[in-house]
């Protein structure tokens, strides 16, 4: 594409590769000269079901040939109904009603207004490394990094921000970290936040933008005790977690803790743009009609293309697959990561859950390896391989392949990865 042409394209995307994609198909990107990319991106978590899967693309096409368009305040339609319906059977038990929008960020937004409504108190506990997204209210609970936040400030008021158990970057045991976390967590809500006036807690199951960092085992218990105790409800943000990313539909389902309200975005219909809340029925009924709601949340072929993804899902064991593959991916990261040597730095941690992995880079003092993390993925690039990295320093490399992925599309880039690896380290 000309220079002329992208100059039309706002440059506040920040691009990490030059491709145009012509058209991609499972695990493959393909750019307008037909070059091949294992993309181990899938659009930021979205492709789930891997690029175009043809159950998804043919109930697109079912769909779009019917009703594009119903608005929800004046028309339901079947695929609106079908995916609650389908919804209702994955998501942890108690949330049974559901609202849907267009994008991460719309959902979070609505997660906190209905929140607010639901408990008539105004504030919201986030945590440090937190993404949530790009709306004035989603910037203000944002805190994986400031360029989400500089130069838009004041942002909305009434959010706090607690530790998130990142045990790496703490040094400590997961047992101090957590105690720590929760401990932190409770001085809050003494000193800056009293818990009457504390609407919600909003965490990630698995930290995403924030570098990919698994809690320790019962911490999300811990701020279910909490919220019990003084009456404040949990939300979940799964946007980047859910949908079979980390080998069960939601990642708080591996920690054995309801939520009350939850998030999803992203993998819910396989790149359409589609977002949705989930609660228990009692708390969306205390949220005011009309109050809230969107020209085109609940899009009738974003529905249909959900529907078709929670059933590829389901008929094709891509929870199995995102599960197994996710352990091999981590124990051939581990083997990498000794090889390279964990003291003398490179690859200084490698975590995950399912399909939802990172390998953080550290120099040999501990310090981030930034410019190493991104001359990786650059190298990996050059190889055609599509990664991204995440975290405050932006030296985590992380994996979210589709859940389609095969072993022999981790082996490649793993091999890719390897070299890249060892080309700069
Ligand atoms: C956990 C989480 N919440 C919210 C969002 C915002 O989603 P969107 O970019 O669709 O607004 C993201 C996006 O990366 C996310 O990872």
């Amino acid at each position: 594409m000309s220079t002329t042409i992208n100059n039309l394209i706002s440059p506040v995307w920040s691009r990490i590769t030059p491709i145009v994609a012509e058209r991609a198909e499972g695990a493959y990107v393909y750019d307008q000269d037909g070059a091949r990319y294992l993309d181990f991106t899938s659009g930021i978590g979205v492709t789930n079901t891997g690029h175009c899967h043809p159950k998804v693309v043919r109930a697109v096409q079912e769909q779009a040939a019917k009703l594009l368009h119903g608005q929800a305040n004046i028309i339901f339609h079947q695929p609106l109904l079908e995916l609650a319906k389908e919804l209702r059977t994955i998501v942890p038990e108690g949330l049974d009603c559901f609202f849907f929008s267009n994008s991460g960020a719309e959902a979070v937004e609505g997660a906190v207004k209905l929140a607010r409504h639901a408990t008539g108190r105004p504030n919201v506990i986030v945590f440090q490394g937190s993404f949530h997204g790009r709306t004035a209210l989603t910037m203000a609970l944002t805190t994986s990094k400031t360029i989400y936040r500089a130069g838009y400030q004041p942002l909305p008021s009434g959010v706090f921000v607690a530790p998130y158990p990142y045990t790496y970057r703490y040094g400590w045991s997961p047992e101090e970290t957590e105690a720590f976390c929760l401990r932190e967590l409770k001085l809050l809500l003494k000193s800056q936040t009293a818990p009457f006036e504390t609407a919600a807690i909003l965490v990630e199951p698995v930290l995403g933008e924030g570098g990919y960092v698994v809690p320790t085992p019962g911490f999300l218990a811990g701020l279910r005790r909490i919220c019990d105790e003084h009456g404040l409800l949990l939300i979940a943000d799964e946007i980047q977690s859910g949908f079979g990313r980390t080998g069960k539909w939601f990642a708080i389902q591996h920690f054995g803790v309801e939520p009350d309200i939850m998030t999803m975005a992203k993998g819910l219909a396989s790149g359409l743009p589609l977002s949705g809340i989930a609660a228990r029925r009692e708390l969306m009924e205390r949220w005011i009609p009309g109050s809230h709601g969107g020209t085109y949340g609940g899009n009738a072929v974003a529905c249909a293309a959900a529907v078709a993804t929670i059933r590829v899902i389901r008929e094709e064991g891509l929870l199995e697959n995102a599960r197994r593959m996710g352990a091999l991916l981590m124990e051939r990261l581990r083997t990498l990561q000794e090889k390279f040597g964990k003291r003398s730095g490179v690859i200084g941690d490698v975590r995950g859950l399912g399909l939802m992995v990172g390998a953080e880079f550290t120099a040999a003092d501990g310090t981030p390896a930034t410019d190493l993390a991104k001359a990786v993925v650059k190298g990996c690039l050059k190889r055609r391989l599509l990664l991204l990295t995440c975290g405050p320093w932006d030296n985590t490399v992380r994996w979210i392949p589709p859940l389609v992925v095969t072993q022999q599309q981790i082996e490649e880039a793993l091999a890719i990865f390897k070299q890249a690896v060892e080309e700069i380290a």
